[in-house]
């Protein structure tokens, strides 16, 4: 409840504050990131259970044109897609750090390698590995509305700065 709290008052200085009252929407803000996606770009999702973390980049994948299926990484930790950006192989590699024990888990498994140049990194539960994650390009912080979803984006980079500048989010599109 308090981390909820906490989302929201970040959310509410996000650069920008986007309403998602149902899923559709949620698909739609997918399709409009998988535009603005470059290699080496970190996105950290933050958001109770439930919010739309995992929904948020199934939408953005298969809008990015994988169409296989896109389930939450919980014990696996990361989940690595192959995606052709620009006529570009580009790996995009979903983490969802829920389970994860110790900061140990993330260093043994290599994980920090990933975070390169060439590789897309969307993270779900960035707060259980402050210790060792890279600082994020994008903040997205989902909340639960009511029945729907609300969503605050913040750019922590120039990149993404341009990202949300181009987003032209279109719920019905
Ligand atoms: N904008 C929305 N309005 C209402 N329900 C939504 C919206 N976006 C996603 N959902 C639903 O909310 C749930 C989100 O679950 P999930 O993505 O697994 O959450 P998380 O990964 O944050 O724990 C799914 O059942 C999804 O269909
Ligand atoms: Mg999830």
């Amino acid at each position: 409840m308090l981390k909820q709290l906490f989302y929201e008052m970040q959310a509410i200085k996000t650069d920008l504050h986007i309403a998602l009252p149902t899923p559709a929407a949620t698909d739609a803000l997918g399709r409009s990131l998988a535009r603005q996606l470059v290699p080496g770009l970190i996105i950290y999702l933050h958001g109770d259970l439930g919010a739309g973390k995992t929904a948020l980049t199934r939408a953005l994948l298969h809008a990015a044109g994988y169409s296989g299926h896109v389930k939450s990484p919980t014990y696996t930790l990361a989940e690595p897609y192959e995606l052709i950006l620009a006529g570009q192989n580009v790996t995009l590699m979903h983490f969802d750090l829920y389970r994860m024990a110790s900061p140990d888990e993330f260093l043994e498994a290599g994980f920090r390698d990933v975070f390169n140049q060439s590789t897309i990194c969307v993270v779900e539960w960035p707060e259980n590995g402050h210790d060792v994650l890279p600082e994020p390009d994008l903040d997205i912080y989902l909340m639960v509305v009511g029945e729907g979803r609300a969503a605050g984006l913040s750019a922590r980079s120039e990149q993404a700065r341009r990202c949300l500048e181009q987003l032209h989010f279109a719920p019905n599109l």
